[in-house]
């Protein structure tokens, strides 16, 4: 296993953290709230949120263990912060209305992406794992291994956005007849040798392992389960912030920001007639704040950043 340390030899700090500014600015903290991290990684936004607060008290999600432990040493100090070693879908536990702010920071952290036994980097070579957490079973192995063929397609299609994986996965079908795929290197080489032309602009296989991590990780349905309830955990006037980091991931956001900040009509059947129900959340940000040039500089991987804010106002 990796040791960590603040610092290791492929980032400056374990990892940045991204829009860290417009993210603490937009949670307008107060010194006496509720604050809940649900993504907190190595704590550069619950760093942040901490230092804002007197009597207030946050509350950290991760479901990786490493980033966990870390965490515990790094706030072994503060009295107001509590860990919990779990996936934010266990946020359900808190009771209505509890929270003045709620922020996720969306996918892997660097020190997953940097620690080849984690499987997640198609540029080192290690096991086709790409669980985040330990105490789920599924792996990226298991499903380039027994997935049917139609299963890889479309899990390659819909959540790699890959429109004709079909080359790809006859020659893993064909792999894995002789001998298991065992390794990113292996299944990387594979997808490498049946794209044709140059990828300077993108690696061939950045679609092929985000869709297998989405699919190990359950990443989209855990993600609408625990805005849904995000929404309801917060306090009149709170505040819920959203990084996300591709497409599919800002697609689900935007729907649900959308939808609970429209007003309804409902059927009042005591008089009989539509009424308009008020929304009980306003977008703070029609279009998602995007990082600037000089963090992009700063840091390769904030580039595709999308920062979504809503308001809880009745
Ligand atoms: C981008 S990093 C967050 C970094 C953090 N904001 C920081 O500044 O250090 C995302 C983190 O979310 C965690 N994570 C992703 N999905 C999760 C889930 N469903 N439940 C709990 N943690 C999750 C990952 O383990 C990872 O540590």
């Amino acid at each position: 296993m990796m040791k960590i340390t603040m610092q290791n030899k492929h980032t400056s700090l374990i990892h940045i953290p991204v829009l860290l500014k417009e993210t603490i600015d937009c949670l307008n903290i107060k010194s006496n709230g509720t604050y809940l991290d649900c993504t907190s990684g190595f704590g550069g936004h619950s760093s942040k949120i901490l230092e804002n607060l007197t009597t207030g008290k946050l509350y950290c999600f991760d479901q990786d263990e490493i980033a966990i432990k870390y965490l515990k040493r790094h706030f072994a100090n503060a009295k107001n912060v509590k860990f919990f070693n779990q996936n934010f879908t266990g946020i359900k536990q808190f009771p209505e209305k509890t929270f003045d702010g709620i922020i996720f920071d969306l996918g892997v952290n660097s020190l997953m992406f940097d620690d080849s036994t984690r499987g997640f980097s198609y540029n080192l070579n290690g096991p086709l794992d790409m669980r985040m957490s330990k105490q789920t079973s599924l792996t990226a192995q298991y499903i380039i291994n027994h997935y049917s063929k139609q299963e890889l397609n479309n899990i390659f299609q819909q959540y790699g956005e890959v429109k004709k994986p079909y080359r790809i996965v006859d020659t893993i079908l064909n792999r894995r007849a002789k001998n298991a795929i065992t390794t990113t290197k292996q299944l990387s080489e594979i997808i490498c040798s049946n794209t044709p032309g140059s990828f300077i602009r993108k690696h061939p296989a950045k679609q092929y392992f985000q869709a297998l991590r989405i699919v190990v990780n359950d990443e989209l349905n855990v993600l609408k389960q625990a805005l849904t309830t995000s929404l309801k955990l917060l306090k009149i006037n709170g505040i819920l912030a959203v990084i996300s980091f591709h497409s599919l991931e800002d697609r689900i956001v935007k729907q649900i920001f959308n939808n609970a900040s429209k007003s309804h009509d409902i059927y009042d059947s005591n008089v009989p007639l539509y009424a308009q129900k008020k929304a009980c959340y306003q977008l703070i940000n029609k279009k998602p704040l995007r990082p600037s040039l000089a963090e992009i500089n700063r840091n390769k991987r904030s580039q595709s950043a999308k920062l979504r804010i809503i308001q809880r106002i009745g």
